[in-house]
């Protein structure tokens, strides 16, 4: 748990998107995209508003079905199965508004996210009823060592109607974490977070994928994602209209126009 494993990674394709679409009503939201993320890697989806990021997240995530095209989680097609199915296999994901149960502590909050992954489900999460005794004590080892990995360690009973943007932004991580996912997927983690405060996020984000857990995140901070991202994959009206390394985006024509208004900011 939470050792660095990135030397000993094998770039295998751990996700990939096959002609990905969908539609609403008219509006191709994600119009037959291609992509893989590569096991071990941290992948930035980036472009302007309304350019289909978050559908694409979505549609990974099972939260919608697509319209054509498909997903593949290592090897095995997922575009027809449930979210919670999806999740079971090892993806979790953030959500661009930060949902937390806010009247709840920072530990209720990781105990939550952690026990729905386990058999008896999220039921028996709120209601504390029977786990057997390693699953309990499993579970509050992995609790514990993800609340210190995120930095709230010492923040366990603090209700998270009183943490900072910034702490519920990395508690919203710590949620997806817990459950020892194989990618998670972070719908602007830094949102909402004034560019000075982002600092702790960025090297959360690295360790995170430095444990051996792939990232895929959206982000528009382009400093951030320059900084950060060993790939980066751009979206503009529901096409992707490039990938590469950070230095061959910043320096592609198409989005440049697109999206960076002319200026690279590496
Ligand atoms: N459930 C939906 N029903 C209808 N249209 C939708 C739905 N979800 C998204 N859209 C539309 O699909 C397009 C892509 O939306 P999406 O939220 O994926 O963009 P985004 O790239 O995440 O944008 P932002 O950077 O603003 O978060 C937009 O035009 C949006 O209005
Ligand atoms: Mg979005």
């Amino acid at each position: 748990m939470y050792t660095t494993s990135r030397e000993r990674m094998v770039r295998s394709v751990l996700l990939k998107a096959e002609a990905l679409t969908k539609n609403f009503e008219g509006l191709k939201a994600v119009d037959a995209v291609d992509l893989h993320i590569n096991e071990g890697e941290i992948v930035a989806i980036i472009g302007p508003n309304g350019a289909g990021k978050t559908t694409l997240f979505n549609l990974i995530s099972g939260m919608h079905r697509p319209t054509s095209g498909k997903v593949l989680f290592q090897g095995e097609a997922i575009n027809n199965i449930k979210p919670y199915q999806i999740a079971d296999k090892g993806i979790k994901r953030t959500f661009q508004t930060t949902a937390l149960f806010d009247q709840l502590r920072v530990l209720d909050n990781l105990v939550i996210g952690q026990r729905v992954r386990t058999k008896t489900g999220l039921w028996d999460a709120l209601f504390r009823t029977k786990l057997s005794k390693r699953e309990r004590e499993e579970s509050a080892v992995r609790v514990l060592q993800t609340a210190s990995f995120i930095g709230l360690g010492n923040q366990l009973t603090d209700f998270v109607s009183t943490l900072s943007q910034e702490a519920q932004k990395r508690l919203a991580i710590g949620i997806a974490l817990v459950s020892e996912p194989k990618l998670i997927l972070l719908d602007e983690p830094t949102g909402g977070i004034n560019p000075g405060e982002t600092a702790g996020l960025i090297d959360l984000i690295k360790r995170i994928r430095d444990s051996g857990v792939t990232v895929c995140l959206i982000e528009h901070k382009m400093r951030m994602v320059m900084n950060m991202a060993d790939r980066i994959i751009v979206l503009n009206y529901g096409k992707k209209i490039a990938e590469g390394t950070p230095e061959e985006v910043c320096n592609n024509k198409l989005v440049i126009q697109a999206y960076l208004g002319g200026k690279c900011i590496a």
